[in-house]
């Protein structure tokens, strides 16, 4: 999908606010934060298609399974419900917010992501979420393809060694077998196959403001991303 086919809106009384990058630079706890900031819903569209992926763990789907994939969406229920912590996410009303955070799922998630019909599915509900606005969306393709119009864009990056220990702090793992190197490299393939899919791959909107994490400790990233949209909900309060 070209962001051509973006819909035309009414004007909305709320921003959407899209946040786009690879993984692991830290999108999620950005967007929480403008989220509790600016008293806006936050929704992580990764987890969409984490939740599909799942299904088709379970349902024995192949990745590469096109068809397959797209029968299993259209008899497929996913809820994303913003939290403060982040979203709890509904798989035909089972809540799956854990299991969809771990390795296989993470992987497959990528995988199943690459195909135009599902991503067309996605975002086609990831519009209606939106429409609106007044929500902070997350994800590889926002300010692109689902909310070309959004009122501000950001592109959050950071280097992949440092994504890849922000990880693996995070994660705080107890498994042996993941090492930081097993978390770039896990890393640097998955944003190799976002970024060079032929649908929609993950690349900035021309329109967004680049935010570069690399060298930044955590609130200086949280106080330029606050910055950003502050500026402007205020240069719209002027015009
Ligand atoms: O943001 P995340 O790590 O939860 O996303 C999981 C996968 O889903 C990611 O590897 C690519 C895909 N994704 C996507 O293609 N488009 C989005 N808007 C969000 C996620």
């Amino acid at each position: 999908m070209s962001s051509s086919s973006a819909v035309v809106s009414p004007r909305r009384q709320r921003p959407v606010i899209a946040i786009d990058g690879p993984a692991g630079a830290g999108k999620s706890t950005v967007a929480a934060h403008l989220a509790r900031h600016f008293g806006l819903l936050n929704l992580e569209t990764g987890a969409m298609y984490r939740a599909l992926a799942l299904k088709a763990i379970e349902k024995d789907v192949a990745f590469e399974d096109e068809a397959g994939l797209l029968a299993l969406a259209a008899e497929t229920t996913i809820a994303l419900e913003p939290r403060l912590e982040g979203n709890r996410v509904l798989l035909d009303g089972v809540d799956v917010s854990r299991r969809v955070r771990e390795g296989d799922v993470t992987a497959a998630a990528s995988k199943v992501s690459v195909h135009a019909p599902l991503r067309v599915w996605m975002v086609n509900q990831q519009r209606a979420l939106g429409r609106d606005g007044g929500v902070v969306m997350e994800g590889r393709d926002i300010g692109t393809v689902v909310f070309p119009d959004a009122e501000v864009k950001i592109f959050l990056d950071a280097a992949p060694e440092v994504r890849g220990n922000r990880r693996y702090l995070q994660t705080g793992t107890g498994d042996a077998k993941v090492t930081e190197e097993s978390l770039v490299k896990e890393l640097k393939e998955r944003d190799a196959r976002d970024r060079n899919r032929a649908d929609s791959p993950l690349k900035p909107a021309e329109d967004a403001v680049l935010l570069d994490s690399t060298g930044l400790t955590l609130e200086q990233v949280l106080e330029a991303a606050e910055q950003i949209v502050r500026s402007h909900l205020e240069h719209n309060a002027l015009h």
